[in-house]
């Protein structure tokens, strides 16, 4: 019971890792405060929750508006009385020849892969500081760590997301937020179905951003702890790290 009388505000809730990790915090007694844009899905894990007996409250919210993403830290701050703990999970991104992403959607995998974490920072940024042991844990990539080919915009994304989470450790380190992320890599969620390699693609370049032992996919209740421990007391001494769980592929 790690997170007991702790909120945990968590984006992506509705699916995959968003979801994991939403039913493990608060299956280790924190109240969960979830965000998505999928609400059928969000409906989903705050079910799950409740039938295990936990907590749980969420807001159909879409990352990548300021607005909206304030309205929903309010919500849950209304609802559970503060946020100690801010899990970016939201994210989107898709395969593509560089020829193939156009601006729109260059534009929309930055405004939820990056802008969205800058929002949600921002927004739950006061509640955050208003407690001790306050923590943020933003989900990245191995695709942030190096160039991956046929996915630019998306590895661009998780690239700042990494050094906006260094940058921000850094800044709150004094003030007693301790901020954090994790680079995975093959998670199996509906995500990765985004993201398998295609024939006409160079079988070198798929090979470097491949495990050692291929298509290893991690389940997202696994993964889940990885972004638990960085949130928990037990990483008190962890500040602005990026946690890489890729099965190998980058070492
Ligand atoms: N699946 C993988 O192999 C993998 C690998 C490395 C990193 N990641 C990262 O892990 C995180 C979770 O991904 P996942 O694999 O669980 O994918 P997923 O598609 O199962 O879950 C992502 C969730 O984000 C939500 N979302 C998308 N746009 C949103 C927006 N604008 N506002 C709010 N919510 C939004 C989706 O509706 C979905 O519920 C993502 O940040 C992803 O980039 C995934």
């Amino acid at each position: 019971m790690r997170f007991l009388g702790r909120v945990l505000f968590i984006t992506g809730a509705g699916s995959g890792l968003g979801r994991a990790t939403a039913r493990l915090f608060a299956a280790e007694g924190a109240k969960v405060f979830g965000v998505d844009v999928n609400g059928a899905g969000l409906a989903e894990t705050v079910a799950a929750i409740r039938t295990a007996g936990g907590v749980a409250d969420s807001a159909v919210c879409d990352v990548g508006s300021m607005a909206a993403v304030r309205a929903a830290v309010d919500a849950a701050v209304g609802a559970f009385g503060g946020v100690d703990i801010l899990v970016n999970a939201a994210g989107i991104g898709r395969s593509a020849r560089l020829e193939e992403i156009d601006e729109e959607e260059w534009q929309r995998v930055l405004t939820v892969n990056l802008t969205g974490a800058f929002n949600t920072v921002k927004a739950a940024l006061p509640h955050l500081l208003a407690r001790p042991g306050g923590a943020v844990v933003n989900v990245a990539s191995s695709a942030g760590m190096r160039g991956q080919a046929y996915a630019a915009h998306y590895a661009a994304s998780k690239a700042g997301l990494v050094n906006f989470t260094r940058s921000i450790a850094l800044e709150f380190a004094s003030r007693g937020l301790r901020i954090n992320c994790l680079a995975p890599a093959g998670i199996r969620s509906p995500l990765i179905q985004h993201f398998i390699p295609r024939e006409d693609f160079e079988k070198q370049l798929v090979a470097y951003y491949s495990p050692p032992l291929p298509h290893q996919l991690a389940d997202p209740a696994d993964m889940a702890k990885a972004i638990a421990y960085l949130a928990s007391d037990d990483a008190k001494m962890v500040v602005g790290a990026v946690l890489v769980a890729d099965w190998g592929t980058l070492a």
